[in-house]
């Protein structure tokens, strides 16, 4: 089958609810995917920050041949090892006192859990979010969602229960949270609205505020988690703790799952029945999740991020004389004509994305080559 008979069963038989480009995978392996043809490509979207061990990893694969043979699904009805096991990986890398997780399927879905647990604990039912956000699609994530471009045609939704300020306007928040305030819900880098950093001051302003009005302040780290930003998550690049943070995307490293992370105390919420999922934690998922953890430990790839993205930015800022924005392998190279320069990078055989501004979002795997990052900089340096 070739791609054009892909697109033709695609547009009879799936919902057209997507944008697709006329490109069509048939494998992967490490930073690299190939077509139907056989063509292969350096893949600098990493299934939008997904696919952060590249494909194929041999750990990755290990995992999910034993543990299929093992145990893939298993009720929440009953104590899972690898849940208890992956839960325990992830505390090892986050910050007192957040110690406790909740595992779901989505990014969406951990948003939602936080909300829940952030309207029960504070038993407050306002929150706060920034313009030009994403945090899901869902009734309630696509409500904290401050892109009307993205809600139109599906309010009011819960939008009745949101309000939106400027990101990195500490003024404008300051006077937005009050004593009915929930929680203020941010991510530290906006992803899909143009790779935007909150700064150090706006999120150690947000810490401030949510405690002198007793808010929980809530970080999404769907996309910026998991080593994307060079720490292990992004609100560390700003010296704050939030009491609940999201995951998702890299967690699993191309298997679907999410997370919703928060002190004993703020967890003790939930009491039985409260909230649940019925594959949230699967035992697949969760060996996945502490194999991920395990490499990325293992093969220092947070620290590798840091670095890479660190020279990367550099190089890309000289060779283009644009803005280059974020942190680590999460970067944002603001240019006029993004989808001019996704083509160049295209011909080349190189995969990027172009996000909110028409900013081209570079968001590789963890484990992507140097090679590959410098063949980027070259269509840059030819392109600007
Ligand atoms: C910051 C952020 N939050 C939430 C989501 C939603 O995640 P999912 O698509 O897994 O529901 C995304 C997806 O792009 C995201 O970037």
């Amino acid at each position: 089958m070739n791609a054009n008979e892909v697109k033709s069963l695609d547009s009879q038989y799936l919902f057209q609810n997507y944008g697709r480009q006329n490109l069509c995978f048939a494998k992967g392996e490490a930073e690299f995917l190939y077509d139907l043809d056989g063509k292969k490509y350096i893949d600098l979207v990493a299934g939008i920050a997904v696919n952060a061990l590249g494909y194929a990893h041999p750990d990755l694969v290990n995992t999910i041949c034993e543990q299929s043979r093992k145990l893939m699904h298993v009720s929440n009805l009953y104590l899972i090892k690898e849940q208890a096991e992956a839960a325990e990986a992830l505390a090892s890398v986050c910050p007192d006192p957040l110690c406790k997780t909740l595992f779901v399927n989505s990014g969406a879905e951990a948003n939602e859990a936080a909300l829940k647990l952030a309207v029960k604990h504070t038993g407050r039912s306002r929150v706060i979010t920034a313009k030009n956000s994403f945090h899901g699609r869902t009734a309630a994530s696509l409500s904290a969602t401050g892109q009307p471009k993205y809600q139109n045609g599906f309010t009011p939704l819960l939008s009745h229960a949101f309000d939106y300020v400027e990101y990195g306007n500490i003024e404008e928040l300051k006077a937005a949270v009050n004593s009915e305030t929930a929680a203020v819900l941010m991510e530290p880098v906006q992803g899909e609205g143009g790779v935007i950093p909150a700064g150090k001051e706006y999120f150690q302003a947000a810490r401030e505020i949510c405690d002198d009005y007793g808010a929980l302040f809530i970080v999404d780290e769907v996309q910026t988690g998991m080593g994307r930003t060079g720490k292990w998550f992004g609100f560390e690049n700003y010296g704050v703790v939030p009491d609940i943070f999201t995951l998702a995307k890299a967690l699993g490293g191309g298997f679907p799952i999410g997370a919703c992370v928060t002190s004993p105390e703020i967890a003790e919420t939930l009491k039985p029945g409260m909230h649940g999922t019925t594959f949230g934690g699967n035992p697949m998922g969760c060996a996945i999740v502490k194999t991920v953890i395990d490499v990325m430990k293992r093969d220092q790839l947070v620290k590798r991020s840091a670095e890479l993205g660190a020279a990367w930015m550099s190089q890309l800022a000289k060779v283009s004389s644009s803005t280059v924005r974020g942190f680590g392998l999460m970067l944002g190279l603001v240019v006029d004509n993004g989808r001019e320069l996704q083509s160049a990078a295209l011909e080349n055989g190189i995969l990027v994305n172009v996000c909110g501004g028409g900013v081209v979002r570079l968001i590789p795997p963890l484990i992507v080559s140097q090679d590959s990052l410098s063949a980027f900089t070259k269509v840059v340096e030819d392109f600007c």
